[in-house]
């Protein structure tokens, strides 16, 4: 566990000595996260296992990705059981820097990918990722990796790091893992532990809803956006509590938005997004449809 950046680009450097008398080259492999880990980081770190020789987690709960009315106090946390689980997952460093360690004094530098952030969760969270971009390349000018892993249950995250990774000729591979789910279905998400037992319930409308969809795609009763808007939205309304912030379909990774008219097997990858409320606690998922 290391908290400081120097220690951690000292750290880095003894074991890519040590490293270097091995075959092959030596591969970094950086797991950004906020913390409170589950089975979806583990998926990442183990990715990151498998691929690299150095593998370094980061756990920071990034105050500028937060919006003003948004949950950036109460964002639960545990450390001791984080460092257990990197640990299991065969992590080489977790970096755990404080908020003045990464933001000592007021920045004058913001990260920030147009267009493609405009829609989806750039719409609803205005600034967030800005947040994202800031910190991500601030990750990565501190660690230095070849290789950076995400989850595509943030979708548009991926979409947003692989644009500016492009555009700035940042030189690390993006690795995107598949979104990891509960049994019945839910999504896993640091955010979960907020739903009461009802809640949690109601959410399954959530992947039910997707799943759906694909259905309805694959067996050719979706034909255009609006079919697939549609069945969104009558699956979602089956809860009573949820109240949704959007129900898209985008062509994926551009995210250009979909016309209403618009048929479905003339788009290469497609990505149904879903952002909803339940109480207080906001969820996404999404499900990627491959070119038909
Ligand atoms: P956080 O929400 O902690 O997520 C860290 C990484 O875990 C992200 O890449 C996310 O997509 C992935 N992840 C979360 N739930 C997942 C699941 N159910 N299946 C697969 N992957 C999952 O995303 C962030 O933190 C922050 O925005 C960050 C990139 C760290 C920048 O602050």
């Amino acid at each position: 566990v290391i908290r400081t950046i120097t220690a951690l680009r000292q750290e880095i450097q003894v074991l890519r000595a040590n490293h270097a008398g091995g075959s092959g080259e030596t591969v970094v492999g950086l797991v950004p996260t906020m913390g409170y880990l589950h089975q979806g980081h583990a998926s990442l770190m183990k990715a990151a296992r498998q691929q690299s020789s150095i593998v370094v987690l980061s756990i920071f709960v990034n105050p500028i990705q937060f919006g003003p009315n948004e949950d950036f106090d109460s964002y639960p946390r545990d450390e001791a059981r984080d460092v257990e689980t990197a640990r299991n997952e065969g992590v080489d460093i977790v970096f755990i820097p404080s908020v003045d360690e990464m933001y000592p004094q007021p920045t004058q530098t913001t990260v920030s990918v147009s267009r493609i952030t405009e829609r989806l969760c750039g719409a609803s969270r205005p600034g967030h990722f800005d947040g994202v971009t800031t910190v991500v390349s601030k990750l990565f000018n501190i660690v230095q990796p070849q290789k950076a892993f995400f989850g595509m249950k943030d979708a548009q995250q991926v979409a947003v790091i692989e644009q500016m990774v492009n555009d700035l000729n940042v030189p690390v591979e993006i690795v995107a893992c598949p979104i990891v789910r509960e049994d019945d279905g839910l999504a896993l998400s640091s955010r979960n532990v907020y739903l009461s037992a009802e809640l949690r319930k109601e959410a399954l409308v959530l992947s039910q809803a997707l799943r759906a969809v694909q259905e309805a795609v694959e067996a050719g009763t979706a034909v255009t956006a609006a079919d697939v808007r549609r069945l969104l939205r009558e699956y979602i309304g089956k809860s009573a509590q949820a109240v949704i912030d959007y129900a898209e379909i985008q062509a994926f990774p551009s995210l250009e938005p979909l016309q209403d008219l618009d048929e479905l097997h003339v788009f290469d990858d497609l990505l149904i997004a879903l952002a909803v409320k339940f109480g207080k606690t906001r969820l996404i998922d999404n499900i990627r449809i491959e070119h038909m």
